[in-house]
């Protein structure tokens, strides 16, 4: 199988990435740091202290053939923390055509804009704990543009050209060359980060002379577009299970028969990946019409006009519809004018006459014939951490479709994550849940939108902790600190953290974890130097391997059947509630039970979709084609994005082309074993890398 990725990755074109040698590395060194130097920005002296203010840098970078690339590089001061030394995370937005400013001032940087159009500091801002550099990227995006030559068309040629702006990056930090690196940033970034990472690591294995290797650490990317069919399919489970629908509400069989199109789109795609030949494509146009659809039926025609339509970006809030969102988030109405400001754009060295619009359309980028990045992941996992997180109020990526698709995964000579989860206690109080194994974890944020950090910033910095490993952990809970407690860590007579689990056979690792960071000084980090303890299903390290080997397996057999035991009464119990719920609640798209549910659901409504069918006229062509990488890439405001949703008032129902329905067209065997045993489908192979 991995041949087969290498196979499909080459005819795709990522074998490109291993072949001619960049010019770039011997750009003569022309700029001086001075030159890129940000001395100052408006509010900063008045409304940030003086410990808190950044060492910044700015500009653009010109990475060849006329392509300059727009940086903004943020670091901490000399009050830097002991742990934030020598590595650097590099910062994507989303799209694609998002900007940089979208992390820098409404996200995870230093500032957040005020309506006095001033910075103001943002206390939970990353760079405290890594090296920050926000990047405009692909051409196109933001400040970045090329010189007359052609934008980029491929996201393979995003990983070459990335690392063209590392080269260059880095001899004008010739110093920093050598630290750790990690990738970061959200929603369509989901699609650049792996590709990216994917280009250096290949440029590392390739071992070429005159080129520079990069220390490529880890990757960690928020509310992720990764793996487009299947995270459409998540879609109208995510509005059943949060209320945001009602199954008896008007456009029900119709939005019924959309999913289970997407499904049979889904189960052909795996079917095809399993036998060697993956299918090069994003979004399947019988995926990409159904959030449309909900966002058509779940609107609340009574309310104000602005607040007619669900925010897909965070169901919390409402918008008017069709914008849906787009009007989110709020301090956007702040950073436009912040930079069309003389003295910003100077201090940033912004070149003259460059517009700024937060997510601007790639030119001539295309997804065609292009394989979702999910399906680097295995590989990947072999040579980096991954950690995905996600806050769970957000439609449009939501976590159910992360779930899913990571259960499916197989890496690392296992599928999925399985059903454990570990609380996750940031400063004592739980704010959300973790799995973690074999390099990868995936994070659910409790009360967090599609921009984790613009609501909770503190916590969301905590996800670099979770990067490098810097917790304490038991079986059950996973608990990072706040900053200003760091050096507790590596204090030898400070209790652990989780007091009341040190008699656990799980709290020995715990334990173990934070004497051994003490006793090597007083740098956390270097924990991640070690054989990453993961979860509580591998190996627990060195020292107390027996006991805690042992009783860890005891446990496990324990919740297991008694996991066993619950799912057997919980599926009797839902067997009499009513479907769509059962449907969502037992998860996986691919089980047999579920398509038999569908299919049975659709024949109670077969004839009433019928019916509105003619109620409506004949059903018109799907118009949305395209309009999830719109929206996705728009993270609010996006005046591209606003030209987004047609929903016309005939509404889209295209059952025409479906015919007649059949009972029998809704249901896609699975060729596992027996109806109802759940734990099966854990054996069969739906997405390997072995
Ligand atoms: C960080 O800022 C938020 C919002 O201004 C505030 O509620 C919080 O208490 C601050 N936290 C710290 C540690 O200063
Ligand atoms: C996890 O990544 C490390 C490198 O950071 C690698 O040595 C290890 O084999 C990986 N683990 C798995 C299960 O692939
Ligand atoms: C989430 O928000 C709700 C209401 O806004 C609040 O009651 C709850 O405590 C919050 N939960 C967490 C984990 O922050």
């Amino acid at each position: 199988m991995v041949q087969i990725m290498r196979q499909a990755l080459a005819l795709m074109g990522v074998a490109a990435v291993t072949a001619a040698a960049p010019a770039s590395f011997l750009i003569p060194r022309e700029n001086s740091l001075d030159d890129f130097m940000v001395q100052s920005l408006p509010g900063l002296m008045e409304n940030v202290a003086e410990e808190d203010r950044p060492v910044m840098y700015a500009g653009r970078l010109d990475i060849g053939k006329g392509t300059k690339y727009f940086y903004w590089k943020v670091e901490d001061n000399d009050n830097r923390l002991p742990e934030n030394h020598n590595r650097t995370m590099f910062w994507f937005n989303g799209g694609p055509g998002c900007s940089l400013f979208d992390g820098a001032l409404m996200e995870n940087g230093p500032f957040r804009i005020n309506e006095d159009e001033k910075v103001t500091y943002n206390n939970g801002s990353w760079h405290r704990l890594m090296d920050m550099v926000y990047v405009d990227q692909p051409a196109g995006t933001g400040f970045s543009d090329v010189d007359g030559q052609e934008y980029l068309k491929l996201l393979y040629d995003v990983g070459l050209n990335y690392i063209k702006f590392l080269d260059s990056y880095y001899e004008l930090f010739h110093d920093e060359a050598e630290y750790d690196i990690y990738l970061g940033g959200e929603s369509y970034a989901g699609q650049y980060i792996p590709y990216i990472a994917r280009a250096i690591l290949d440029r590392n294995n390739a071992n070429r002379e005159g080129e520079r290797k990069y220390n490529i650490k880890g990757i960690t990317i928020g509310n992720g577009w990764i793996s487009p069919n299947e995270q459409l399919l998540w879609y109208l489970p995510f509005y059943i299970q949060a209320g945001l629908i009602s199954t008896q509400s008007q456009g029900y069989s119709t939005l019924l028969s959309h999913h289970e199109r997407c499904q049979k789109v889904v189960d052909e795609n795996d079917g095809a990946y399993d036998r060697g030949t993956p299918v090069l494509q994003m979004e399947h146009r019988d995926c990409n019409t159904i959030l449309s659809n909900l966002m058509y039926y779940s609107r609340d025609n009574d309310a104000p006009a602005n607040e007619v339509c669900i925010n897909i970006y965070d169901y919390t809030l409402r918008d008017s519809y069709k914008l849906c969102g787009m009007n989110w988030p709020f301090d956007l109405k702040y950073v436009y004018p912040f930079l069309r400001n003389e003295e910003v754009r100077n201090a940033l060295h912004v070149p003259d006459g460059a517009q700024w619009k937060e997510c601007k359309t790639l030119h001539g980028f295309s997804e065609d014939r292009t394989a979702p990045s999910i399906y680097l992941f295995p590989d990947l996992l072999k040579e980096l951490e991954i950690v995905l997180f996600n806050g769970n109020l957000d439609i449009i990526c939501n976590y159910l479709g992360q779930e899913a698709m990571i259960e499916k995964l197989k890496w690392g000579g296992e599928k999925g994550l399985g059903e454990t989860k570990r609380d996750w206690l940031h400063d004592e109080s739980p704010v959300g849940y973790v799995k973690l194994a074999r390099n990868l974890s995936l994070v659910i944020i409790f009360n967090a939108s599609h921009m984790v950090p613009y609501d909770r910033p503190e916590i969301s910095r905590a996800i670099i902790d979770l990067l490098v490993h810097n917790f304490d952990e038991t079986d059950e809970k996973i608990a990072t600190r706040p900053i200003g407690q760091r050096k507790a860590l590596a204090d030898a007579n400070k209790e652990p953290l989780l007091k009341e689990e040190v008699s656990t056979s799980g709290a020995s690792e715990g334990a173990s974890k934070t004497s051994t960071g003490s006793s090597e000084e007083t740098n956390p980090s270097k924990a991640t130097d070690e054989a990453p303890s993961v979860s509580a299903s591998e190996n627990p390290k060195g020292d107390d391997n027996g006991l805690g080997l042992v009783s860890k397996v005891t446990r496990l057999i324990q919740v297991f059947v008694i996991a066993v035991l619950m799912w057997g009464v919980f599926v009797l119990v839902m067997l009499y509630r009513s479907r769509p719920v059962l449907i969502i609640r037992l998860g996986s798209p691919s089980t047999k039970k579920k398509n038999v549910q569908w299919a049975d659901q659709l024949r109670q409504f077969q004839d009433d979709e019928l019916e509105f069918d003619q109620q409506l006229g004949t059903s018109t062509d799907a118009p949305q084609q395209g309009f999830i990488a719109k929206t996705i890439g728009k993270i609010t405001g996006n005046a591209e994005g606003r030209q987004y949703v047609s929903v016309p008032d005939s509404e889209d129902l295209e059952l025409g082309d479906l015919g007649e329905p059949s009972v029998d067209d809704f249901i896609i065997d699975d060729d596992e074993g027996d109806e109802g045993d759940d734990n099966e489908r854990d054996h069969t192979p739906a997405r390997s890398s072995t």
